[in-house]
């Protein structure tokens, strides 16, 4: 499978958002990053269901919503009805993370975990199976624009290895300081879905920036 590409728009021009998606729209790029944040999981609150309602009507490529919020149970039905094509919540913000899962495929949207770089891939082997994604973060939660944390290519090799000897699916997602500087390691690695926020919006060509990474060969 050719690799995706996920620009966050956690990094976009919120005084003209409908500019910014209409580019993403017009891009080479997959889906839409859509990164949630509560002030309680992430020193940093973003935007809640009724923003991404917002961004779902302009949106022409699926949402791939990344909830960094606590109890994320409470919320699953109203992020998927303001229209979530992926949810992905937090290995470490889910007690019953297996039961999670099981809902938000049963809210009919693609189940996704995500782990913090603290957290060992391994711990996800007993869920794998109900996974669509994992996303590994490759920066501490919580801000746009930090640096790669280079761990990260030795947990997506793990993973990877996991995943096909297992003959499953689950795509493996990284986010946080993806740049055309280190996408290809990134892919090498296994890597099946790439998230870059300011390396693609504060690009000057944001268009071209998402054509070259998704042009990027394995
Ligand atoms: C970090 C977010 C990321 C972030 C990526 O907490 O989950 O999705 O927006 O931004 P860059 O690509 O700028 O590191
Ligand atoms: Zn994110």
């Amino acid at each position: 499978m050719k690799h995706l590409i996920a620009p966050s728009v956690l990094a976009a021009d919120f005084s003209n958002l409908k500019k910014d998606f209409d580019m993403v729209n017009q891009s080479n790029a997959d889906w839409f990053h859509v990164d949630v944040m509560d002030g309680r999981f992430v020193p940093n609150i973003s935007f809640g269901m009724d923003i991404v309602k917002t961004m779902k009507g302009i949106a022409e490529k699926p949402l791939d919503v990344h909830l960094m919020i606590v109890e994320p149970d409470k919320y699953l039905e109203d992020f998927r009805n303001a229209g979530a094509d992926v949810l992905t919540v937090h290995y470490e913000a889910c007690t019953h993370l297996h039961r999670t899962l099981g809902y938000i495929k049963e809210l009919g949207a693609k189940a996704g975990v995500a782990v913090n770089p603290h957290t060992p891939v391994e711990l996800l082997d007993d869920v794998l199976e109900m996974a669509d994604m994992v996303c590994i973060m490759s920066v501490n939660p919580g801000f746009g624009g930090q640096k790669f944390i280079y761990q990260t290519l030795s947990k997506i090799r793990r993973l990877k290895e996991r995943i096909t000897e297992r003959n499953l699916n689950t795509l493996i997602e990284i986010d946080g300081g993806v740049g055309l500087q280190n996408a290809e390691e990134i892919l090498k690695a296994g890597a099946d879905v790439l998230v870059a926020g300011s390396s693609v919006f504060k690009s000057e060509d944001p268009i071209d920036t998402i054509d070259r990474l998704k042009n990027i060969g394995r």
